[in-house]
């Protein structure tokens, strides 16, 4: 089994795992010293077969390739789409000049991007949003006239922003591998791609509404939840209901008991834990459709997690120790 360093962590991995695989490997294990090596995806997603290499957000240093041939990689290589090698050394959050690379990629997805996350359904919860924050510049560069487009309804549920679209192909892959035909969604080539309304035709299938949770900005956005609420104002519960299509386990995003979105679970990485079918995701909207399980953990470093306090002890411990400090007692 080859063995590999990312960023100081040596782990021993199966062959064929990628470097990316490696390093969510290393985080599993419990490593990384507090800090997040795995890097950054915009397009790869473990779910979909041949996902990944569109991007390049998962750009990594390879300082030495391997025992047999210690040369470092010439230039950045995508770590989504490298395998690992005996002996390889990778470089992610410790090389300056690899996260200078990266804000370089974070720049050119930004380029059409409207930054509309005031008026978007999926700030909170949004990929480049993060991705921005961490490795994007404060001004753009960009003097050109930025992409526009109309609104496209893709059935009566989904409504397609194309403006906000970085071209992951994570939606093609879904309706290509969750549907019976083959419907290809990428129109021209270049600056001037787009994503064809021909997945509209994947509207038929009952998984169709996962398009929306794969996509990592706020292209896809549900129809049924649009404008209604920012996420952190929402509580996301766990529930089941017993459904024929799927596992009918999701997420409810509730107002106080009114259910406003219906998601799939996301884990750790921010992908699906299992597809979810239409009939939960849209037209479960009533509480009384669902058993309830309990709230779902979101993670501290979301914005989600505002307002939300898992556990009422440890905050009135911490009030408690506020009050000490003020009144002049530690
Ligand atoms: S619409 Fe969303 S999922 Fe589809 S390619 Fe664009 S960004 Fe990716
Ligand atoms: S996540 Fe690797 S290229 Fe997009």
């Amino acid at each position: 089994m080859p063995k590999v360093t990312i960023d100081g962590h040596t782990i021993e991995v199966p062959d064929g795992t990628t470097i990316l695989q490696a390093a969510r490997m290393i985080m599993d294990k419990g490593e990384g010293n507090g800090e997040n090596i795995a890097p950054p995806t915009m397009c790869y997603y473990s779910k979909l077969k041949t996902s990944g290499g569109y991007c390049r957000t998962c750009i990594v240093k390879v300082s030495k390739g391997s025992e047999k041939d210690p040369r470092p990689m010439p230039k950045p290589v995508a770590s989504c789409r490298t395998n690992v090698m005996d002996g390889m050394e990778v470089q992610n959050i410790t090389s300056p000049e690899l996260l200078e690379a990266r804000k370089g990629v974070v720049e050119f997805l930004l380029i059409n991007h409207p930054l509309d996350c005031p008026i978007c359904d999926q700030a909170g919860e949004c990929h480049l949003q993060d991705l921005g924050y961490e490795h994007g510049l404060a001004k753009t560069r960009y003097d050109f006239k930025r992409r526009t487009f109309n609104l496209i309804d893709i059935g009566p549920y989904i409504k397609l922003h194309m403006t906000r679209c970085i071209m992951c192909f994570r939606c093609i892959k879904v309706a290509d591998q969750l549907t019976n035909h083959r419907y290809q969604g990428m129109l021209f080539r270049g600056d001037a791609s787009e994503i064809s309304t021909y997945i509209e035709k994947a509207i038929d299938n009952d998984f169709s509404g996962n398009v929306i949770d794969v996509c990592p900005v706020g292209a896809l956005t549900d129809r049924t939840f649009r404008f209604k609420s920012r996420v952190w104002f929402t509580k996301p519960m766990d529930a089941h209901r017993n459904c024929t299509k799927c596992s009918g386990k999701v997420a409810l995003w509730l107002k106080d008991n009114e259910v406003l979105r219906v998601t799939s679970r996301k884990d750790k990485w921010g992908e699906a834990e299992e597809w979810i079918c239409n009939e939960c995701r849209f037209e479960k909207k009533d509480i009384k459709d669902w058993a309830i399980e309990g709230p779902r953990h979101i993670d501290r470093h979301s914005v989600i997690s505002a307002n939300h306090y898992e556990s009422l002890a440890q905050l009135k411990l911490d009030i408690g120790k506020q009050q000490k400090q003020l009144n002049g007692k530690s």
